[in-house]
């Protein structure tokens, strides 16, 4: 059985482990919250909340307007965008920061279909990818006249033949934390002919990813995960240069060219001219103190760089991954809680997922209650992330000991922990 000082020893020893410096956790421990949901929204760095308010009281109350030049507003997307490159292996230039996810993949998928080959019919996704991908290029492909075609994960390599036009995946499952072979799937797209369009909202800051070395296609993410940018941050685009040189050279439009995606916004010409490379991607004016929480964030994982990196990160995200399955399948078994993400280490992203057959909700609640935050999604899973930057190892001990408490006692059946919310 793994004690509580073993896991106290593991933190003194951490390289990461003054990282957790970088983010405003002191509330949290005065008040023994344990976060592990930084897979839905990062926790809160320190840097944050002088920098909006130096971004809303020094360049908006006193620069004003001027602020678009002189504090350099109107080029800190593309400053952020080439932090993100360095992150998800692409080169500076081929990452825009823009809009939500689900607005970027949109952007995106028309991107890919205007690059298809045109005798295909079909998108492929995974059954359980986040709903809105599959809303979302469900609604392409009726626009394209095209099939979504929707497989169990175990069968998508499988299913990649010269009828799919487009392989549009999401990297690490957001129920399971199950982690695709980017680089096998990918390459069996390319055989096959078809395009790989990946979604890294749950890769991006938490595993390595490098999609030149993967030669993928397309990609998008989110700002608030693993990027630690706060609610609703910017999302992040990215498309190989091959894809960038035939967009530039057609004058390909994306489909919502707005006037910031222009060659020469400021010429405010009535005719739309795309800006070179993946600049068009750009709609509308963006959303700058967003953006400047957004900087910050990715400047926390940036900031891992001086103690391993990304690697380091991963390194700690298996150990701590690994360390909760093992104690919660010691301390709570006969409890119905039954593993949900792969347990071969190589297969799982930054969370673990456990299901429960009737309860799951309840039983999230309760723990909520008692200081452990996680969350649940529907039916049945019970979902923790770790964020290698700010959890412990002894935070994975505790909150396992807390859901123990919970299971035990019974105090979930209470009729308040089965009182649903909004957000879940
Ligand atoms: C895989 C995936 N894609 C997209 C999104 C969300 O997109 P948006 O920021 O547009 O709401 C999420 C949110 O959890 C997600 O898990």
């Amino acid at each position: 059985m793994i004690s509580r000082e073993q896991c106290a020893a593991r933190d003194a020893a951490d390289p990461l482990a003054r990282l957790r410096s970088l983010f405003a956790m002191e509330r949290a421990d005065a008040g023994g919250l344990i976060y592990l949901d930084g897979n839905s929204l990062g926790a809160l760095p320190k840097a944050t909340p002088g920098r909006l308010r130096e971004v809303a009281e020094a360049e908006w109350g006193e620069g004003l307007i001027r602020s678009w030049n002189s504090a350099g507003w109107i080029s800190l997307s593309q400053r952020i965008a080439d932090k993100i490159a360095g992150l998800i292996g692409a080169l500076p230039g081929e990452v825009v920061v823009a809009d939500s996810t689900s607005i970027n993949l949109y952007k995106i998928l028309h991107a890919a279909l205007a690059a298809r080959n045109i005798n295909r019919v079909g998108i492929l996704s995974e059954r359980t990818n986040f709903p809105t991908d599959v809303y979302i290029a469900d609604t392409l492909a009726k626009q394209h006249g095209l099939e979504l075609v929707l497989a169990d994960t175990a069968e998508i390599a499988d299913r990649i033949d010269d009828r799919v036009a487009i392989v549009m995946l999401t990297h690490v499952n957001y129920r399971t934390g199950y982690m695709h072979d980017m680089h096998a799937i990918t390459r069996r797209a390319r055989t096959a002919g078809a395009l790989v369009v990946w979604d890294l909202s749950h890769s991006a800051g938490a595993v390595p990813v490098d999609l030149h070395r993967a030669e993928a296609d397309f990609a998008v993410g989110c700002g608030y995960k693993y990027l630690n940018g706060g609610p609703g941050a910017p999302a992040f685009a990215w498309a190989h240069s091959e894809h960038i040189a035939w967009m530039t050279d057609t004058e390909w439009r994306q489909p919502l060219s707005g006037w910031l995606g222009h060659a020469a916004p400021f010429a405010f010409s009535s005719e739309y001219q795309p800006a070179w490379g993946m600049a068009r991607f750009v709609c509308g004016t963006p959303p700058v103190l967003s953006m400047a929480a957004l900087e910050c964030g990715v400047d926390t994982v940036l900031a891992a760089e001086a103690v391993g990196g990304i690697q380091a990160i991963r390194e700690k995200s298996v150990a701590l991954t690994q360390l909760f399955i093992d104690l919660v399948e010691q301390r709570c078994a006969g409890h119905q809680l039954t593993l949900a993400s792969p347990r071969a280490a190589a297969e799982r992203g930054s969370q673990v997922s456990f299901a429960h057959p009737t309860h799951g909700y309840e039983i999230m609640q309760a723990l909520i209650a008692r200081g452990v935050i996680g969350d649940f999604r529907a039916p049945d899973i019970l979902r923790f992330g770790f964020t290698p930057l700010y959890t412990r190892f002894t935070d994975a001990w505790d909150a396992v000991d807390r859901l123990r408490a919970v299971l035990e006692s019974g105090e979930w059946r209470d009729a308040r922990f089965s009182v649903r919310a909004a957000v879940t």
